[in-house]
């Protein structure tokens, strides 16, 4: 199974270059952030605290999810949603669950199985969910640029909101117990600051190329 994961903080690139490698290789894509938010928008639109561990880690198992090119939630559409500054808020306090995370990396195996491996994006793909993977990739850039660039996707919100909410979910991310947002020991880093996308796209192929 031909499993490339590509792993990073928020506005490291990882869905663009993904996607792309995805579509360049002819394999499936998978956001795994995604799913975290899902979980996280279930939780809010019924009425549970995100902090409520055991109630989100049960509401986790009993979700009906599709992430693909839209994501679906217990059969809503939530594509639009789940992006929502209130989820963005909140999803990293639902990623710290560690049987919510237990739930969602099993459905992740699951996925790939099913679809004959794929490019996966998360936090850690490399490290935890596919140890094996052919390829992994961990994207960085400098603080300010990751920043600048989601805050050109999020037209409502300033730059500094922008940028304080990507530090501190960062900082939950990688401090959290359970599997932490880091680098596998065998990733490859690419750094994306004032890189065209293309450029690193080529780079993630040529290493995919080496490893078939
Ligand atoms: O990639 P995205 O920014 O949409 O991910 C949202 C959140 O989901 C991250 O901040 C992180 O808390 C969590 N996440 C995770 N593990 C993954 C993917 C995402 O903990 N594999």
């Amino acid at each position: 199974m031909r499993v490339i994961a590509i792993d990073g903080p928020a506005g490291s690139g990882k869905s663009t270059v993904a996607r792309a490698v995805a579509a360049a290789l002819a394999l499936d894509y998978l956001d795994t952030g995604a799913m975290y938010r899902a979980v996280t928008f279930a939780a809010m639109r019924r009425g549970i605290d995100p902090e409520d561990t055991d109630l989100v880690a049960e509401l986790a198992r009993a979700l009906s999810l599709e992430v693909a090119d839209t994501v679906t939630v217990d059969g809503v559409d939530a594509t639009i949603e789940i992006r929502s500054p209130e989820v963005t808020r909140a999803v990293s306090t639902v990623a710290a669950n560690p049987a919510v995370r237990r739930e969602l990396v099993q459905r992740q195996r699951e996925w790939a199985a099913a679809h004959g491996g794929g490019v996966i994006e998360g936090r850690d793909i490399g490290s935890v969910v596919f140890p094996d993977a052919t390829l992994k990739v961990y994207l960085t850039a400098d603080d300010g640029e990751r920043a600048m660039r989601r805050s050109k996707e999020m037209l409502n919100l300033q730059y500094d909101q922008v940028a304080a909410d990507i530090a501190r979910r960062d900082h939950a991310d990688s401090t959290r117990q359970a599997s932490p947002l880091g680098v596998a020991d065998d990733a490859v880093r690419l750094d994306t600051t004032s890189r065209p996308v293309e450029q690193v796209v080529e780079e993630v192929l040529r290493l995919a190329a080496e490893r078939r």
